[in-house]
């Protein structure tokens, strides 16, 4: 489904988003903070968020899509490695990262536990995660303006541009995504400690930050 939208992809977002999507991505990268190291940009696809990452860290691209992965070779240079592999196994050594970001991959994640167990595994102690998607808000008049513009205007901008059966995809992932607190639960199950769920921009995305404890 990604290799397809490879192109408009980035474009896409921003218009969709209304430039909103560079923001919730500056957010994310400020919340694992000034963090040298290596660090995962898990669902890295064009390289929108690996390239925000920190000067002086060493940066991980992994992604399922291999015209995801190439383009962001195209965008970000030699500098980050870029892995092909899938978020439920990750092709790493345990402990082998200080921090791990996420933009806008766990809504395409059908076992959201089974990945934040590997995230936690791949994590040193101390690492900080920083994820961010987007959410249905709480908020029951501000949802219905957020289904009806899902609904109707991303499928309808995806025919513009030919693919409106793939943004009809995009659109049906934000139906499975668990509200924030319930993503935050199973981050908590699956080892990390001090999670937080952080709406933004009225809960139509979410962040969610924690640490692996230890060291
Ligand atoms: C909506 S894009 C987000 C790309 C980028 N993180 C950003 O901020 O724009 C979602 C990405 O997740 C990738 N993806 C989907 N399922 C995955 C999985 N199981 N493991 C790793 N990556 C996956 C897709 O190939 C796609 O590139």
């Amino acid at each position: 489904m990604f290799d397809d939208l490879v192109e408009r992809y980035d474009l896409l977002n921003s218009v969709l988003s209304f430039g909103m999507d560079h923001w919730w991505r500056r957010r994310t990268v400020a919340a694992i903070g000034p963090a040298p190291g290596r660090i995962l940009d898990l669902g890295c696809g064009s390289g929108a968020l690996t390239g925000r990452l920190p000067a002086g860290s060493r940066a991980v691209g992994v992604d399922t899509s291999g015209r995801m992965l190439a383009e962001a070779r195209r965008r970000l240079g030699p500098g980050p490695a870029l892995v092909q592999g899938s978020a439920f196994r990750l092709p790493f050594a345990d402990g082998s990262f200080d921090a791990a970001v996420s933009g806008f991959v766990l809504r395409n994640l059908h076992d959201l536990a089974a990945a934040f167990g590997e995230l936690h595994r791949v994590l040193r102690g101390g690492g900080r995660i920083a994820l961010v998607d987007i959410t249905e808000p709480a908020n029951r008049a501000f949802r219905r303006m957020f289904d009806a513009y899902f609904g109707t205007v991303a499928p309808a901008v995806g025919s513009l541009v030919g693919r409106r059966d793939a943004y009809r995809y995009l659109v049906h992932s934000l139906a499975q995504i668990p509200p924030g607190p319930e993503m935050a639960a199973l981050l908590t199950r699956a080892g990390f400690a001090h999670v937080r769920p952080r709406p933004l921009t009225g809960g139509i995305v979410t962040l969610l930050t924690g640490t692996k404890p230890g060291d």
